[in-house]
């Protein structure tokens, strides 16, 4: 069979749905792939890359009339009219908003899917053009925000001065929010997050924000997405909206409820309150918006100095990698179309993922698909923390248990048998191993350099023992405990500055 990569021609479209890397695993499942002329232009892909990549460029009509066509945007009507009679097409459809197209893909004698009505299922989750959009989008918002913020987001000690980090606040801490949150801390600036749903709590840690609860307990959906929060909930983070708008410098906001307008959690009197110079990028302004006085697919500023970004295009700004990700995307769901990595496309209804897909197929208008019942979390972009299980917990517990038995079991037979003084030696050295194992289980991994060089600073306890030494009448012994003394003070000293040094590493005011 034959795919056809078409250039896209909805107005400010700058993405592709194949890239020369997507199209060398497309050939590899067998497929011919011809790309209309200068589609990957815009995304910085230029036609030659595809040739070198084993594509064929040809033009509109050739690429349109493939028996398979793979596009970003939803076909306009003439482009609609160059689909082959049994074409399937692979395009962004949004049926649910897009009644309308809906109407004329069932008119037409191919079969439509849509990429992005993919189930949030583990198993979709390297076809789920939205999660990539979304990353790439709350990348974006904080590049766009770091543009507008007249300040550095790091803080810096600098000859003309110290400058104190940004801080950022993120409302909703889906695959945006998070992608938010890395990207934020990783420019060096103080982040908070929020979001109705605790157990994201963990992965806002592991990427380096704060996680701000609101204590109020929020009713899950089946699916692991928040359901509309309640009054007292809304309440709630009102006051803590209120209180963060005073004090940070900018707000990016993501809270998304699926199928539902996007709340609004920023008020206008929280922007009033909030510094000139401020930024506040609102990722849900396509959807009613999170802010208040958010214009969408516009920057305004406010009268108190505050811009409010409310672009609704956030990954056609860097259309290279997203073309490369929604390439990827199609590749890995034309992977399950293809079993027999034969060229051939293969639609099998009896999978939830490609029910889920399909819009319309030979005239059968198949959309809205029968709910999928799989519960599941949203991927995320963030390093996850592993939650222990009830089975690892308790082998953890138990496991602590058996060592400490058997370190009293040997101090007990030491004490017992050994000659004085090794039983006095040994209990010490067997109470130092379980304080030791304590205090450094309890300590962050990435503090555990500084631990080490304070314990050596400590260990300089010997000291003691070399100066004792200096008062022993005989200059032998005496040289001995003064070089003693001196090395050991290395140690002391040496260790608690360098200590010193590592712990101001971490801190950022
Ligand atoms: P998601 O569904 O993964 O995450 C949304 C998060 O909002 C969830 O963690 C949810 O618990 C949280 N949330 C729900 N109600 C909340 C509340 N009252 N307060 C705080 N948090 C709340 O969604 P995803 O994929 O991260 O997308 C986020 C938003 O970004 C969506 O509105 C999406 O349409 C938009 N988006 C915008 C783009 C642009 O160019 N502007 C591009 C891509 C996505």
């Amino acid at each position: 069979m034959r795919i056809g990569i078409v250039a896209e021609s909805a107005v400010g479209e700058t993405r592709v749905s194949a890239t020369p890397s997507t199209v060398r695993q497309l050939l590899k499942l067998g497929y011919e792939v011809v790309v209309q002329t200068g589609a990957g232009s815009p995304s910085s892909y230029p036609d030659v890359g595809y040739t070198a990549a084993g594509g064929r460029i040809v033009d509109k009509n050739t690429a349109w009339g493939s028996d398979v066509v793979l596009s970003v945007n939803a076909p306009g009507d003439d482009e609609l009219s160059l689909l082959a009679s049994g074409a399937t097409l692979v395009s962004w459809l949004g049926p649910g908003l897009n009644p309308e197209m809906v109407e004329k893909l069932v008119a037409l004698p191919i079969t439509a899917l849509s990429v992005d009505t993919v189930p949030r299922i583990s198993r979709a989750q390297t076809m789920d053009v939205l999660s990539s959009t979304a990353n790439i989008a709350g990348y974006r918002a904080v590049i766009e925000a770091a543009n507008e913020f007249g300040r550095f987001f790091t803080g810096q000690v600098t000859a003309a001065g110290k400058v104190p980090p940004a801080k950022v606040l993120v409302a909703g801490a889906g695959v945006a929010g998070l992608a938010a949150i890395g990207a934020a801390s990783a420019l060096g600036a103080i982040v908070r997050a929020t979001d109705p749903r605790p157990e994201v709590a963990d992965q806002v840690r592991s990427i380096g924000g704060t996680y701000l609860a609101v204590e109020v307990d929020v009713e899950q959906s089946s699916d692991g997405y928040a359901k509309a929060t309640s009054a007292d909930f809304d309440a709630a983070a009102a006051r803590l909206y209120a209180a963060q708008a005073t004090d940070v410098d900018i707000i990016i906001t993501t809270a998304n409820i699926p199928g539902r307008r996007a709340p609004v959690l920023i008020t206008s009197e929280d922007v009033a309150s909030m510094r000139s110079g401020s930024v506040i990028v609102d990722l849900a302004a396509a959807n009613g918006g999170n802010v208040e006085g958010t214009v969408p697919g516009e920057k305004t500023l406010t009268s108190n100095g505050v811009t409010i970004i409310g672009y609704t295009d956030l990954a056609r700004r860097l259309p290279a990698q997203a073309s490369q990700l929604y390439g990827q995307n199609l590749v890995n769901l034309l992977t399950l179309l293809t079993p027999g990595k034969d060229g051939n496309l293969v639609l099998d209804l009896d999978d939830v993922i490609q029910r889920a897909i399909t819009v319309a197929r030979n005239g059968e208008r198949l959309y809205p698909p029968p709910p999928v019942s799989v519960s599941a979390a949203p991927s995320t972009v963030a390093v996850q923390t592993q939650a222990p299980t009830p089975q690892n917990r308790s082998f953890s517990a138990g496991a602590r248990g058996a060592l400490i038995a058997v370190g009293l079991a040997a101090l007990l037979a030491l004490v017992s048998f050994a000659p004085p003084p090794l039983p006095q030696h040994f209990t010490v050295l067997i109470l130092a191993i379980v304080i030791g194992f304590y205090v450094i289980g309890k300590v962050h991994h990435a503090l555990h350099t500084p631990l080490m060089s304070v314990t050596n600073a400590i260990s300089g306890v010997v000291v003691v023992g070399a100066m004792l030494q200096l008062a022993i009448d005989n200059p032998v012994t005496r040289i001995i405990g003064g070089v003693a003394v001196l090395l050991v003070s290395i140690n002391i000293f040496g260790g608690f500055a360098v200590t010193r040094r590592m712990l101001g590493m971490f801190r950022k005011d």
